[in-house]
């Protein structure tokens, strides 16, 4: 398997690779802790070893009952908000669906105008739907439920309940639910928090619908965590990542941007971003992640990002193979752009990117992450990689990286304006 690879590039000097190595062997002690996870936080750890949720028996559970909506539906309509659709939707949309089944996504908004867009999308084709919840007290992805079970009941009559898969914990109310009224159940782990959930029924059931390669996604997971455990401190890649973030963020900058030259990665930093920020964004700390979407993106806070105040670095996702080619043809038009003419848009798009990454560093330092391709495998390394570092980060920037108290506070004020409490 191609590994992921790291670099440093800093030509504005705000950290020297001699200070990376101090700050590697200074943290070292935290990244044993995380290999092997701690006590204190080992009702959240279900993802640290890949097989407890995304094992052989478990991996065959999922294609087993993926084949039998492949079989039958023309949609899967995945209800879920947050950690509970982002990581099947970022893998979903970067590959495309490879089955016959397209995957809908719903529930991750109250928006009136994307549950009738939804509704409308789905009329006259063969529909199965997978709720995903932790506590199915969340309202976006309950009340798309309703919405979604009236149209099935509608179409369907008494057997539209074959037709809804359930992604909640044991012995919740949506397991209740279930059980009531004959609901077909998976178990989201309760040993995990939603953001972490990439490598669980929660994801892999969704993408095996979608025809994703799982057995390759929780290879890619495992050969990353094999990877962590092996490579020595002073070299580990997880241990490096996190201490530069660290290190940066002690330095003074205040914002992470996941930068990426092509624009199927944008559901995957929008995994991302929830990732680092729900972890990390609390005590009044933290790095706020944001994401840039290039070439696009450098017609907007390109400005900013080489010329405005200096709190954001970035970290570069660089693609080896975009695995597509479109060569530009001289077309007898005097258009000006003739000294492209044979050259590939691939072609074009690296140059693009190395010169961002020439400009962009000369202001602030710049992470190269380079992966091999936009394939299962490496999105089952980089979900590995990701949340290893996440947790490591949050030691060493001293948080809780599994619990998110500040999305409650909003919470509140809704829930009594909707007379939830009366
Ligand atoms: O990471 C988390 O815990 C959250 O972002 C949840 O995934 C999100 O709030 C959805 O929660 P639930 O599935 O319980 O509705």
């Amino acid at each position: 398997m191609e590994d992921l690879g790291i670099q440093l590039v800093d030509s504005s000097s705000w950290l020297e690779m001699e200070e990376v190595a101090m700050g590697m062997e200074e943290n070292a002690p935290f990244l044993d802790l995380v290999k092997y996870g701690e006590e204190q936080y080992s009702d959240s750890l279900g993802w640290l070893d890949v097989d407890e949720w995304a094992g052989d028996k478990w991996l065959a559970t999922y294609q087993e009952l993926a084949k039998e909506v492949q079989e039958k539906a023309d949609v899967l309509v995945v209800i879920g908000i947050g950690g509970s659709n982002q990581a099947a939707r970022a893998v979903v949309d970067a590959i495309g669906e490879a089955s016959s089944v397209r995957i809908v996504w719903a529930g991750n908004n109250i928006s009136a105008d994307s549950i009738c867009d939804v509704l409308k999308e789905i009329e006259g084709k063969s529909v199965y739907i997978n709720v995903i919840a932790k506590n199915f007290e969340t309202l976006e992805p309950g009340i798309g439920f309703r919405a979604l079970r009236s149209f099935l009941k509608e179409v369907y009559g008494d057997s539209y309940a074959e037709r809804v898969i359930c992604t909640g914990t044991q012995e919740s109310h949506l397991d209740e639910l279930c059980k009531e009224n004959g609901f077909r159940f998976l178990p989201f782990p309760d040993n995990i928090g939603g953001r972490f959930t990439a490598l669980s029924p929660v994801g892999l059931f969704p993408m095996a619908v979608a025809g994703m390669n799982i057995n390759a996604i929780a290879a890619g997971a495992k050969h990353m965590r094999q990877r962590l455990h092996t490579e020595k401190a002073s070299e580990n890649i997880a241990l490096k990542y996190a201490v530069v973030r660290n290190q940066l963020y002690q330095k003074g900058f205040r914002m992470e941007m996941l930068s990426y030259f092509e624009p199927r990665y944008f559901r995957f930093a929008k995994w991302w971003m929830q990732l680092f920020g729900e972890s990390e964004g609390k005590d009044n700390k933290g790095l706020y992640p944001l994401f840039g979407n290039f070439s696009e993106d450098l017609h907007s806070i390109g400005q900013f990002l080489q010329d405005g105040s200096n709190v954001i670095f970035e970290t570069f996702l660089d693609v080896q193979e975009s695995g597509a080619s479109y060569v530009l043809h001289n077309d007898d038009v005097d258009d000006r752009f003739d000294y492209l003419n044979g050259k590939d848009f691939d072609e074009i798009n690296r140059a693009a990117f190395e010169a961002t990454l020439t400009a962009h560093s000369k202001k602030f330092p710049c992470v190269k992450l380079t992966v091999p391709t936009m394939d299962e495998e490496s999105f089952g390394q980089l979900f590995y990689f990701f949340e290893f570092v996440c947790y490591l980060s949050a030691k060493i920037l001293g948080v809780n990286p599994f619990d998110q108290p500040g999305v409650e506070a909003y919470k509140q004020y809704m829930f009594e304006a909707l007379g939830k409490y009366e």
